[in-house]
């Protein structure tokens, strides 16, 4: 397995282009189910997640082209032919499940294995479910596989979310595409993703209002036809890098990067005395050369601080002047880069869902684990700004959310390296 090798080197600087949004494309792909037409996504990021979900697609029957060194997803599903998500694949990649609402819209029936527990917690799909039975589908659990299926087809509802479940949303959003009738989904997730998806969705002739709001009203229509649509920008690289130049000083600009796809993760970084100005061209973000300020942090659903960037922000918080406090509310098991980064020389006190960070002077490179997609990177972080070596061991979770990692942080002057073991 493959580790990466990081040396703290001072300030960074430079530009990094920001990639199409990993958690944008795996709702995109899917819908291709929903037509018999090509559906061409362009700025796809290159991510093994997203060879995952065309694996997955073309299992089921859809014809599928990685062009221009995959940033261009070309997909066709004349004919679904075969209805089965199996549990090798949705284990690896929980995205997965994203086929099961548009295969039941399209087909009238759809197994798809339960994902199973992951490192950050139980991750059910109740909400999925309890929707999708008030839209008409009969769904029951059998060895580990939901077997989804509906007499006539799918029907429009009313359909209240218990949480603003984002996969949840997306689910329900493709599957009312071609239910009959109305359904408004209330208390529906808000996130740029699903925002992404309508904009998609609509393109291919869907009847939809509402996205980025509570409640999205969706008409169902006979059929959909092809199209082609831009991936939205991935904001989770992007605060992700935005915190390279904050924890290790300098100025780096974010190219593709827009405010309002993070305004609260920005205004936290603002509090913490790092400069972030919005330029013609992306984001700009400055160290100003003075110690990071201590900020309590609470993860939220869209707009609050979202949780996938509260292992990276952990990183930033241990370098400090001062305690910060971060709350964990979506997960309940999302602190395992805390262990890692106390390895390091951290100060952090985890009690539940809660993360005590008092900031230390230096911290210190060490061999350290990465033990999920966000906190891998939370390493690499943390390793800009540490005294000495720091080797990130398990980096296959990096490769699944961050294209070309080594060369982006080595384009604003990191000392990375990527070896083989
Ligand atoms: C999406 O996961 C993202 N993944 C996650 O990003 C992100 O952390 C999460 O939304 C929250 O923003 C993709 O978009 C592919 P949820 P999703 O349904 O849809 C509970 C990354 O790093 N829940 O909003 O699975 C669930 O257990 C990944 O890119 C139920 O209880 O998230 C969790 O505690 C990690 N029952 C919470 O809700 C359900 O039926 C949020 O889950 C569904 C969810």
């Amino acid at each position: 397995m493959d580790s990466i090798v990081v040396k703290g080197n001072g300030p960074v600087n430079g530009q990094i282009p920001i990639a199409g949004a990993k958690n944008a494309c795996l709702t995109l792909m899917p819908a291709t189910l929903l037509s018999e037409e090509p559906l061409t996504l362009t700025n796809a990021p290159r991510l093994s997640d997203i060879k995952t979900m065309a694996e997955l697609l073309a299992s089921l029957g859809t014809e599928v082209a990685g062009l221009q060194d995959g940033t261009v997803q070309a997909l066709g599903t004349k004919e679904i032919t075969n209805h089965v998500a199996h549990y090798d694949i949705v284990r690896k990649m929980r995205a997965s499940n994203l086929v099961l609402g548009p295969m039941l819209a399209r087909m009238g029936h759809a197994v798809v294995s339960l994902p199973g527990g992951c490192a950050i917690g139980a991750r059910p799909m109740d909400i999925h479910t309890d929707a999708l039975e008030k839209m008409g589908a009969t769904i029951e659990l059998k060895d580990g596989y939901l077997h989804a299926k509906t007499n006539g087809g799918l029907k429009g509802a009313v359909v209240p979310l218990r949480f603003a479940s984002v996969g949840a949303t997306e689910n329900i959003l493709m599957a009312a595409t071609l239910a009959k009738g109305t359904t408004v989904i209330e208390n529906a997730a808000k996130e740029p993703e699903i925002v992404d998806l309508a904009e998609c969705l609509r393109k291919m002739g869907a009847q939809i209002e509402g996205e980025g709001t509570s409640r999205i009203e969706i008409q169902g229509v006979d059929r959909l036809h092809g199209a082609t649509h831009p991936v939205v920008t991935d904001r989770i690289e992007l605060g992700t890098y935005m915190l390279a130049p904050a924890i290790a000083g300098g100025e780096v600009e974010l190219i593709g990067g827009r405010r309002n796809l993070l305004e609260a993760f920005c205004d936290k970084l603002e509090e913490a005395d790092i400069s972030v100005t919005e330029t013609d061209t992306g984001l700009k973000v400055k160290n100003k050369g003075s110690r990071v300020k201590a900020v309590n942090v609470k993860t939220e659903i869209f707009p609050g601080f979202p949780t996938d960037l509260q292992a990276q922000m952990m990183a930033l918080l241990c370098t400090a002047e001062g305690t910060s406090v971060l709350e964990e509310t979506i997960f309940e098991n999302r602190f395992m880069h805390a262990p890692e980064l106390t390895r390091m020389g951290a100060n952090i006190e985890v009690s539940g869902g809660t993360a005590t960070v008092h900031g230390v002077d230096q911290l210190k490179g060490a061999p350290v684990m990465a033990t999920d997609l966000r906190a891998s990177v939370s390493m690499i972080l943390a390793g800009l700004a540490a005294e000495g070596e720091t080797v990130v061991s398990r980096v296959y979770h990096l490769d699944r959310g961050y294209e070309k990692v080594v060369r982006k942080f080595k384009g604003i002057g990191a000392n990375i390296e990527r070896v083989s073991n």
